[in-house]
């Protein structure tokens, strides 16, 4: 049986480019005689039956917009019995012989689940946090990361007007990525991620050192799941357990901890920036434009050849199917050597 009906889901946390991996996929798909359909609010509107014809109109004027056409939203009902059988209801009411759903981790955890449960389904990898396995780069990773630069820039001016530290705190979620990469590309003096174990002790020193060689204004750049080495949890010799470190690494966040600590040292005078959701949002960059536009050609190409429970990704240049059966593997676009260049580079 041929592929004829393809839903479309967004879904996560948005990305930019998303919008422009859907005009894509949804005018590749009508130009090969098949009826395109958008889900709205992610696994929400698979769950709710929430779905809306696409035709190649309907997606006009989107490459250029950031967030997405059909909504997102993080479903924890999809991971309920009740919620996964009423959106595997909604797929054969409605018809549907084929899904692609665009995010990141959950999301594409969930295309797993759904290739497994018999709806032939390809994941198209997207959020910031660049921390998926098998593709050097998810959807929105170039356009958060030109934004952290940018945001850099503009706060390296009144850091160096002030003669003040900066603490820049950016997202991530558990990767340094966005941390390291836009550290390196904003000049920073420090960067600190997850990957790597720095207590703040160390940061102080690092500054200091730097004032004593004539750096009278540092940006330190925080990926937001950092632990300082000192509140690393390590596990009792008699008991195996972990000490509770919780509590003091969830009362603050890591670039407040980082700031505190800067702040109480009294040996420069700090500020913090949280960029958050900044982030996130924005027009897509032309590299993240073209990714997104392959990807969702790309997608249905898979989706007509039969090649499902995939994820599209960026390996080397070129767009390739990599098995959902994959993504619980670690990502391998933290790069060490990488991190290290930012340290030789600031001195
Ligand atoms: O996964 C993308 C991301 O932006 C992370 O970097 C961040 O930790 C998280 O989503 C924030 O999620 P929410 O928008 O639900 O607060």
């Amino acid at each position: 049986m041929r592929i004829m009906r393809i839903g479309i889901l967004t879904s996560g946390g948005d990305s930019p480019g998303m919008n422009a991996a859907i005009r894509a996929a949804v005018r590749c798909g009508t130009g090969l005689g098949l009826e395109m359909f958008g889900v709205r609010r992610g696994f929400s509107g698979l769950i709710d039956g929430d779905l809306v014809p696409l035709d190649d109109r309907a997606v006009g004027g989107i490459i250029e917009r950031g967030g997405t056409l059909l909504g997102s939203a993080r479903c924890p009902e999809f991971l309920t019995a009740a919620g996964q059988k009423s959106a595997l209801s909604t797929i054969s009411e409605r018809a549907l012989t084929g899904l692609v759903v665009i995010g990141g981790n959950g999301s594409l955890h969930g295309a797993r689940w759904l290739q497994e449960h018999g709806v032939p389904t390809i994941g198209i990898p997207a959020s910031i946090d660049n921390d998926l396995h098998g593709t050097a780069m998810a959807i929105g990773v170039d356009t958060a990361l030109n934004t952290v630069v940018n945001s850099l820039d503009r706060l390296r001016d009144t850091a160096a007007a002030h003669a003040r530290a900066f603490v820049v705190e950016v997202m991530g979620r558990s990767s340094g990525y966005i941390a390291v990469m836009g550290g390196l590309a904003g000049g920073a003096e420090i960067v600190l991620v997850p990957e790597t174990p720095v207590s703040l002790e160390q940061v102080a020193k690092r500054i200091e050192n730097g004032l004593k060689k004539g750096k009278h204004h540092s940006i330190i750049v925080v990926a937001e799941g950092f632990i300082p080495a000192e509140f690393i949890p390590t596990r009792s010799a008699t008991t195996g357990d972990a000490p509770d470190h919780r509590s003091a690494t969830r009362q603050k966040s890591a670039g407040r901890m980082v700031s505190d600590f800067l702040e109480e040292t009294g040996a420069i005078e700090t500020r913090l920036t949280i960029l958050g959701h900044l982030q996130r949002g924005g027009s897509p960059s032309a590299f993240d434009r073209i990714l997104a536009s392959r990807f969702g050609e790309t997608a249905v190409r898979l989706l007509l050849e039969r090649t499902t429970g995939v994820m599209t990704a960026f390996v080397g240049q070129q767009v390739v199917a990599v098995p959902l059966a994959e993504i619980d593997q670690p990502s391998a676009n933290f790069d060490p050597g990488i991190y290290g260049l930012i340290n030789k580079i600031a001195t």
